[in-house]
């Protein structure tokens, strides 16, 4: 399966082509930019380490290499400000967007391609992909809150010395400032989280806390995200790959889950090689509910203000 990265000479880009190329599972990785310098010096750097990997083929080129792309994964964009919100990105990113999407249409894509969004905001990018590739929806999806569920679950096994791998709680909603943890389902080694040793109140809390402000952080410490955003996109790349109908907390079209239509978020999604296969929506605490509507409002009133207005 070929996977084409634009922006795959960024951090974001470059990261993810390294976590496909050690996942040996896809059999090309296109890095997509508009450096090009960058660009095949990612390539390059890859490709030395080929022969300890699998048989893949690395390239470095423009946008054309889309055409034949099984998967189109979108991290090109204008990283945040530490002090910046993902939506206040919105506006410098969403015209650098919509020239990549226009890019894209001009080189042409496989009908049966998965648009993959990475870039910030990215249920709002999502949800303009959405609308403007003429994909049928189920085929665009965003990383969504791949990536804060990943930092949640690592950030707890760490402050309660538990395996990671272990550690079963997700989040749903905008990956941004109203993301929603379902707290209600989390588990730790199928144990309910709420009567695991040690957990009180307020470790959930300060964890949560630290998860909501991690993208500012990394951000501060070291410009922006990569290692974990690069494996967060490979692990989604690879159920599509797999078609292994993995679920995910994918951003994707909603269409009623939870009373939420015509906006892109994340709950838990079942991908396979078609993309979003069907959302799962299961009960939540009615604050959940709660938040998870009002993280979809704080997302539609974004859309009309900036890409209806
Ligand atoms: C983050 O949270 C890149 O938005 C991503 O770090």
């Amino acid at each position: 399966m070929k996977v084409s990265i634009i922006g795959g000479g960024g951090l974001v880009g470059s990261c993810a082509g390294f976590a496909l190329q050690a996942g040996k599972i896809v059999s090309e990785i296109a890095l997509v930019d508009v450096n090009q310098e960058l660009c095949e010096g990612q390539a390059l750097d890859l490709l030395h380490g080929a022969s300890l990997m699998a048989p893949q083929r690395i390239t470095a080129g423009g946008t054309e290499a889309c055409k034949d792309s099984d998967v189109i994964v979108i991290t090109a964009g204008l990283r945040r400000k530490p002090d910046e919100s993902r939506l206040d990105l919105i506006n410098r990113n969403v015209t650098l967007f919509r020239g990549i999407l226009a890019d894209l249409k001009k080189h042409g894509y496989k009908k049966d391609a998965i648009v993959f969004v990475v870039s910030n905001p990215v249920d709002v990018l999502t949800y303009l992909a959405v609308k403007e590739l003429g994909l049928p929806a189920t085929q665009v999806i965003g990383l969504g809150t791949v990536l804060d569920t990943t930092r949640l679950r690592s950030l707890l096994a760490q402050r309660l010395n538990v395996p990671a791998t272990q550690v079963n709680v997700t989040i749903f909603g905008e990956h941004g400032d109203s993301m929603v943890p379902i707290w209600s389902m989390a588990q730790i080694a199928n144990l309910p989280l709420d009567k695991y040793p040690g957990v009180t109140a307020s470790l959930i809390a300060e964890i949560e806390s630290k998860t909501r402000g991690s993208g500012a952080e990394v951000i501060k410490k070291k410009g922006g995200a990569g290692f974990a955003v690069g494996v967060s996109i490979a692990d989604v790349v690879h159920s599509i790959a797999l078609d292994d109908q993995r679920i995910h907390p994918v951003s994707s079209l909603m269409n009623g889950a939870y009373g939420i239509r015509d906006v892109c978020l994340s709950i838990p999604t079942v991908i396979g090689r078609n993309g979003v296969k069907s959302h799962i929506e299961v009960e939540l605490w009615s604050k959940e509910k709660t938040a998870l509507v009002q993280s979809s409002n704080v997302l539609k009133e974004t859309i009309s203000k900036v890409l209806k207005g």
